[in-house]
């Protein structure tokens, strides 16, 4: 451990050096005169924790690494931590024992955010210092800023977006190159973009991770993220993306964040009854029209709406060593910049939110049903979607020998009718096979 630093020197620790904790390192070492002169803050590294101290690391002196996170953490000649490990243990102690040492803490770990944010705030409310958490959604893009600053006195009432780099790579091998699944998450793969195991990505459980935290910046609240309703990209079929583009779409992972009360500008919703919101993780038909359509590979890209603002986007990387370590490095500058005027920066409010249960929520959708072709099967099929009121929009017919492929657009519907009509249409004889169910995102104007 070096000597205390001078007052006007904040002294960091980052716990963790790995894929972004590294490149945060050699940042804070070999350019600690160029942050200073751009940000106007001196931040001096005093100490590294890693799992495996006897490991050399390159650019990283021996004598500031240790084995010993939470020792590091709860260090007087520390200012500020940075918690870089990832995972819920031990970081989330090592993070309780900075803050209750009067410690602000910067952290990417969104998994841990997203489960124990609410009582982490609360811990660095009471101790009067920063929790700062930008990295942990969509890497390089300053979004939690944007949410929790920029647009803190706005009406938000959607954050749509595409924040897993991995599922979109997938997504648009698939559609680029028309291989199968699997074909292109074995390309993500060989690339380093998937881990060995993909469950997390696939899954949908790190977008899921990401947008609770992100309905909580866009409604002042606290979001569970066991309430994210969530469906990932596993069996998506490279048909039915196919299909998708001949209609006018692409098909994408979409984290998504509205309120559910409000159906546009003018609209404040019930202030007795208080926000009403859903929030999920789903593959949706995104038109071409739509920015989110042209993000291509493994970027990421967020879409706001709100009363004043309109409609923004922002774009970037969501990941990577070096992109995510710039963003970690923007909050380290916020929480030292805070430390030097005495306090924590801007607290989200938060209020209470009820969740519309998936079965409420509204939107268009895309089936794709295999059926035999034979006289009086258009009629049962209309009939099943007539019975639950869920309207047709458009019907495409593909000639498969003694069957024949029917690709639906509805109109907007309610998911528990469009859910009823599958039912019954899975009962028919003369229906082989239901295929392809999606979502069809910005269907609101027949809404
Ligand atoms: N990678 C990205 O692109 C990205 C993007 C956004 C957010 N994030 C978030 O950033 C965080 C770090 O991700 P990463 O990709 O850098 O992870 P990583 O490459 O796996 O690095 C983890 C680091 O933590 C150290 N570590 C593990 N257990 C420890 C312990 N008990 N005590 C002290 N150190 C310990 C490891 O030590 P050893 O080196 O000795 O193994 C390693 O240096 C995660 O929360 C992740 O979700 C990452």
């Amino acid at each position: 451990m070096q000597p205390p630093a001078t007052k006007s020197t904040v002294r960091v620790a980052v716990l963790g050096a790995g894929n972004v904790g590294g490149p945060l390192c050699r940042m804070l070492l070999d350019d600690a005169d160029g942050i200073e002169a751009r940000a106007g803050v001196r931040l001096e590294l005093v100490g590294v924790a890693v799992a495996n101290p006897s490991r050399a690391r390159q650019g990283i002196p021996a004598h500031l690494i240790t084995g010993d996170a939470k020792s590091l953490a709860a260090n007087r000649s520390v200012d500020v931590v940075v918690e870089l490990i990832g995972g819920i243990d031990p970081a989330r102690v090592v993070i309780e024992t900075a803050l209750e040492a009067g410690k602000p803490v910067v952290t990417g770990n969104k998994e841990l955010i997203a489960a124990h944010g609410a009582e982490l705030s609360r811990a660095a409310a009471r101790a009067g210092v920063d929790l700062l958490y930008e990295a942990a959604v969509a890497g390089a893009i300053p979004l939690v800023r944007a949410l929790r600053d920029s647009l803190a006195g706005e009406n938000v009432w959607r954050v749509m977006g595409i924040v897993n780099g991995t599922t979109n790579f997938i997504l648009t091998t698939m559609a680029e190159e028309g291989v199968a699944y699997e074909e292109a998450l074995s390309e993500a793969q060989r690339l380093g973009l998937a881990e060995r195991d993909p469950t997390a990505d696939v899954e949908g459980f790190d977008a899921a991770a990401k947008v609770a935290i992100l309905a909580g910046l866009a409604f002042r609240c606290d979001f569970p993220v066991e309430d994210v309703h969530r469906e990932g990209i596993v069996g998506l079929r490279g048909i039915d993306i196919a299909f998708a583009d001949r209609l006018g779409y692409v098909v994408k992972l979409l984290a998504v964040a509205e309120r559910t009360d409000i159906r546009g500008p003018g609209d404040g919703g019930d202030p007795e009854a208080g926000p009403e919101v859903s929030v999920r993780v789903h593959p949706a038909l995104v038109p071409h029209s739509h920015p989110l359509a042209s993000v291509r590979g493994s970027f990421n890209a967020v879409f706001v709406e709100g009363e004043s603002c309109g409609e923004l986007m922002l774009y970037g990387r969501g990941a990577g060593g070096a992109p995510t370590a710039s963003a970690v490095l923007g909050d380290l500058i916020d929480a030292a910049s805070n430390l030097s005027t005495g306090g924590p920066g801007r607290a989200v409010p938060r209020r209470t939110v009820v969740t519309r249960p998936i079965e409420d929520l509204r939107c268009a959708w895309y089936l794709n049903m295999d059926v035999l072709d034979r006289p009086g099967v258009l009629g049962a099929v209309a009939t099943a979607f007539g019975t639950h009121g869920v309207s047709i929009r458009s019907m495409e017919q593909v000639g498969l020998g003694e069957e024949a492929r029917l690709i639906f657009l509805t109109h907007v519907a309610r998911e528990g009718a469009v859910r009823a009509t599958l039912d019954d249409l899975r009962q028919l004889d003369m229906v082989e096979h239901v295929g392809g169910v999606l979502r069809v995102a910005g269907g609101d104007e027949d809404a």
